[in-house]
């Protein structure tokens, strides 16, 4: 089959434009993996090169070896992902230690997988073991209002998730574990994945502080989804603060409890914290 035929070629590329649509990606902001299912591999095989050399990763993903992910190019714009897919996206296979990867596909132009490769491949490592191999896609993103809210609400996992959390009945039944948060790193490198990853042991979105989000996911629309929401979330709460930023009424933490109730979902006690005052949003006190 050639490769660009393949139904996770078409849905890693719709995704990549509705994140374009959504304005989450300027210039070659964010990134995209997808872990390849090996009967997606076998599909494909035959149009696989192998004329590339295995390079470090810069990070040690063991858990990975062996595994094809599809990834999108550093340096490369989201908006030409539809466009030229051969050279915005490529396919990496990972070596039996975990340490090394080399292209079999795309980049055609002399590219080479995202800068944030460390932190997709051990945010996936991750998130493979935590989900029994369930989720395989990793997604980062440029989100507007996330950021923006990156600047005044203080830097904690416990305040991001329950101020989302009050912005949208929906938002704790989609992401019922809650959020974390990175404070601002140098990306691109190991550290900050090793952090991002550590917080995606029991997460699956993580911000990144005055630089934007990750999510993982099962599929394409769900790890679409959940990014969607978040936004959506601090899309509103920006609203909020931008009328005053103060809240008349909110969801209380006895409404987050029957809604446990009602959604069978479990909610950490740790956000459902009483405030002093519901009205206030914190970082907006005086
Ligand atoms: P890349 O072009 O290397 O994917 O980097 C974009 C980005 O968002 C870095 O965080
Ligand atoms: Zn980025």
């Amino acid at each position: 089959m050639k490769v660009l035929e393949a139904r996770f070629m078409r849905d890693f590329i719709n995704m990549a434009q509705e994140g374009y649509e959504q304005g989450w990606h300027e210039r070659n902001g964010g990134n995209l993996s997808y872990r390849i299912k090996p009967h997606e591999v076998e599909a494909i095989r035959d149009r696989l090169s192998d004329h590339h050399d295995w390079q470090p990763i810069g990070a040690s993903v063991p858990d990975l070896a062996g595994e094809f992910f599809l990834v999108t190019g550093t340096g490369q714009f989201f908006r030409n992902v539809p466009i030229d897919p051969e050279v915005t996206l490529g396919i990496i296979e990972i070596d039996e230690t975990g340490e090394n990867y080399r292209i079999r596909w795309g980049y055609v132009e002399g590219g080479r997988p995202t800068s944030e490769l460390p932190t997709h491949l051990l945010n996936h490592q991750v998130r493979k073991r935590v989900t029994n191999g369930k989720d395989r896609i990793i997604y980062h993103a440029h989100t507007t209002n996330i950021i923006a809210l990156s600047f005044v609400l203080p830097l904690k996992d416990e305040v991001f998730t329950r101020e989302l959390w009050e912005m949208a009945t929906e938002c704790p039944v989609v992401f019922p574990q809650g959020i974390g948060v990175v404070e601002w790193m140098v990306p691109g490198g190991r550290e900050i994945g090793i952090v991002t990853s550590e917080l995606m042991e029991k997460y699956s979105a993580v911000v990144w502080a005055m630089h934007g989000m990750f999510c993982s996911g099962s599929t394409f629309d769900e790890t679409f989804g959940l990014m969607h929401t978040i936004e959506k979330a601090a899309e509103i709460l920006c609203k909020v603060m931008m009328m005053g930023g103060r809240k008349r009424q909110t969801i209380t933490p006895n409404n987050f409890r029957d809604l446990e109730k009602g959604f069978k979902i479990t909610l950490d006690e740790r956000f459902l914290y009483e405030k002093e005052d519901n009205g206030v949003i914190p970082g907006m006190e005086d």
